[in-house]
């Protein structure tokens, strides 16, 4: 069953430098399906959805890592089965030496336009992830950026 987070509520999650769920909020807990104690310290692929396109992970990641947010339209999966869109923003944490000590990670209801969008860009990403590889996929999201002009971020926040 497709869920959907209601409006103004925000899904929260931290995690170490790992991506391991440190901190989830409540709504976080609820959509996922797991107990607290099952999600803190589990691996946050734990809520993976296969629809989701491996390339967009990698962009994720590389972006934090590189101390820059992320921006992505993200379908999680819950323990249950079900699934829901949200569209996430991912930032890294840093002390006071700018040394990354974990990532955060908020998400809000997306707009039903946004995911009409994504969806095919993701279908092909798939495709191309099955019969190709993960770096072409991400080189096909890169090039319909790069046409319209934008950065990754910049069309995620756009569509
Ligand atoms: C703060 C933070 C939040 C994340 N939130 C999600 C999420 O909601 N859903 C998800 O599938 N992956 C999320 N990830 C990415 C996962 O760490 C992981 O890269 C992804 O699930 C793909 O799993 P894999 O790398 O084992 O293939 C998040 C990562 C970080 C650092």
């Amino acid at each position: 069953m497709l869920l959907e987070v209601p409006k103004e509520v925000l899904v929260i999650s931290k995690t170490d430098t790992k991506g391991r769920i440190t901190y989830a909020n409540e709504v976080f807990v609820a959509f996922a399906e797991y107990s607290e104690t099952e999600l803190l310290g589990s691996a946050h692929s734990i809520i993976r959805h296969e629809d989701m396109p491996k390339a967009i992970f990698k962009i994720i990641w590389q972006q934090i890592q590189n101390k820059e947010e992320a921006f992505a339209l993200v379908i999680n999966k819950t323990k249950k089965k079900n699934s829901y869109w949200v569209y996430t923003n991912v930032t890294p944490s840093l002390d006071n030496r700018g040394n990354i000590i974990g990532y955060f990670s908020v998400r809000i209801r997306p707009s039903f336009e946004s995911i009409e969008k994504i969806k095919p860009i993701y279908k092909k990403m798939l495709e191309i992830e099955a019969t190709q590889s993960v770096d072409k996929s991400l080189q096909y999201l890169l090039d319909i950026c790069a046409q319209k002009g934008v950065t990754y971020n910049e069309f995620i926040i756009s569509i």
